[in-house]
């Protein structure tokens, strides 16, 4: 069987702001990203070897939500670049094989989009029906009982109209009216205008968010609500059962399908936060869908065992249909850091997961040199999120700036960035774990370089085999190619029984290689690959 590139290859997310700042104003930028491609990928064990980035939006935005409030669909924030700029990127990124996906935010644009602007300039405006207006009720309050993601209900009064629109985000991110043929149009035009520049897929935000239910029902009660929810968080105290998957939407992934296939070998990938069998439905009825909606389940464990890693591996690998691809994230733009939910020693074990399952693994910047959790001052919260809905909420601990070498700014600008760089950045950067044989960097160079090579991991079998307590073992097929990986979730060695001989080709720690009969040891924290 042929692999397409979104199968066989890993997928690195950049947050453009974060990554690399070219000019010296403390934001990153496109041209950031284009000096550091050689990093990703040059085709040498010295990089990374990843075969695709995906980069959040780089979009003409205000900047309420930091680029998910786009202005413009349809050329490039001036902080960032220009299409010019863009344009290289596209070229030099494809020079070394590295395909390029973008943010696609189809839900809501920008109040300052010019579309928006017409919409609440009058209530006959031609465009008034692009977004969603309603009265409000008799008594004054919102249509209805829906909440923002981000705290607060989610209808904004607005005066010069006197009427309320709805936005599930921010009230700077008004929700667009999908059931209107005009947006469904619009918005497709400006898939077609990035296919036609050359971009080889689309990570769509929240993608199933955008048909509501056409009476906007009020949402029931959630009867589980959790029990640290902020006072404001009325989302979080329903079921959002009416603003959210309506039957709808499938019809138009279907479309988003269509027009893809129209080009050659392109990908889309939705952000869905949903239940395992609702899951699965976004590849579509014959996988005329999503081509992997992402699968954030592994970031949902209550707790990080080798029990409940394997139970959720399980269960998708069971629920997968024959024409749906798997895939899995451990870290994002939108959740504290993989070293700081799991610790330092397990992130190398979740490394090692990440880049032996089967399905596509999507590695977020940063997450290569164990970055943790930054360290934002009160003052300093830029987060919508953590602006409205609390300090404990804010994503910018996961945004700080990559950490490239220990110089100041941690190499990432000359000046004071616009998040503060971690103080741990002398020590743990780039430049220093490159050097380090045993680095954390080392660790992810080695396992991206082995996946790429081995058919038995990027495409193989996969079946779980039984070992002690503590631990998760699998097999890996392809062929006469077997792989076994052991991974110890715990802080004890444990003895594993093996029936096969075998050679230990790589460690968690990069101390060891060697042959194995009978009976092995994994040390407290370490994960193994076994030649079979
Ligand atoms: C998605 C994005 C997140 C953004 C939200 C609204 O969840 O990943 O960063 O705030 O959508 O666009
Ligand atoms: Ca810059």
């Amino acid at each position: 069987m042929a692999y397409h590139w979104w199968q066989r290859g890993v997928i690195y997310q950049i947050y453009p702001r974060s990554f690399k700042d070219s000019n010296g104003d403390g934001i990153g930028d496109l041209e950031g990203i284009i000096q550091k491609l050689d990093y990703l990928n040059n085709g040498t064990h010295d990089s990374l070897g990843i075969e695709a980035i995906w980069i959040s939006p780089f979009y003409p935005s205000p900047m309420a939500d930091f680029g998910y409030d786009v202005a413009n669909y349809v050329d490039i924030d001036p902080m960032f670049g220009d299409l010019a700029d863009f344009d290289r990127l596209i070229t030099e990124a494809h020079q070394r094989g590295i395909k390029v996906i973008i943010d696609y935010v189809p839900n809501h644009t920008s109040e300052e989009h010019p579309w928006f602007l017409e919409s609440r300039s009058s209530r006959d405006n031609p465009r008034r029906d692009w977004y969603i207006w309603r009265d409000a009720k008799p008594d004054g309050s919102p249509p209805n009982n829906w909440g923002s993601w981000f705290g607060g209900p989610s209808w904004t009064w607005d005066e010069h109209t006197g009427q309320y629109y709805l936005h599930s985000f921010t009230k700077e991110q008004p929700d667009l009216n999908w059931a209107n043929p005009a947006v469904y149009q619009a918005m497709m035009d400006v898939l077609r205008f990035w296919l036609d520049r050359g971009v080889d897929g689309f990570r769509m935000d929240v993608v199933f968010l955008i048909d509501k239910h056409p009476q906007l029902l009020d949402n029931p009660p959630n009867p589980n609500p959790a029990p640290d929810l902020s006072p404001n968080d009325l989302a979080g105290r329903q079921l959002n059962i009416h603003n959210r998957e309506q039957p709808g939407l499938f019809k138009y992934l279907r479309d988003f399908r269509k027009l893809t296939d129209e080009y050659t070998d392109r990908v889309i990938i939705g952000e869905i936060w949903v239940e395992l069998d609702a899951w699965v439905k976004y590849f579509g009825e014959n996988g005329d869908a999503l081509h992997l909606p992402f699968n954030f389940r592994l970031l949902q464990l209550p707790e990080w065992n080798a029990e409940l890693v394997r139970q959720s591996v399980d269960e998708l690998e069971q629920a997968l249909p024959s024409f749906g691809w798997g895939n899995y994230v451990l870290g994002s733009h939108d959740i504290g850091r993989l070293a700081t939910r799991i610790g330092q020693d397990q992130a190398r074990i979740a490394a090692m997961l990440l880049l032996t399952l089967r399905g596509t693994p999507t590695l977020y910047n940063g997450d290569e040199i164990g970055m943790e959790n930054g360290v934002i001052p009160p003052d300093k919260i830029r987060d919508p999120q953590g602006i409205i809905l609390g300090a404990h909420r804010t994503r910018d601990v996961c945004r700080t700036p990559v950490q490239w070498d220990s110089s100041a700014y941690a190499g990432f600008s000359t000046v004071e960035p616009w998040l503060p760089v971690s103080e741990d950045y002398r020590s743990r950067n780039i430049q220093v774990q490159g050097l380090d044989p045993k680095s954390m960097l080392s660790l992810y160079r080695k396992l991206l370089w082995y996946r790429h090579g081995s058919a038995a991991l990027y495409g193989g079998s996969y079946l779980p085999v039984d070992g002690p307590a503590g631990t998760y073992l699998y097999l890996r097929e392809h062929d006469s190619e077997r792989k076994l990986i052991a991974l110890n979730f715990t802080n004890e060695t444990k003895a594993v029984t093996l029936t096969d001989h075998g050679r230990i080709v790589l460690s968690t720690y990069l101390d060891r290689e060697e042959a194995i009969n009978g009976e092995f040891h994994l040390r407290a924290n370490e994960g193994v690959i076994i030649e079979l």
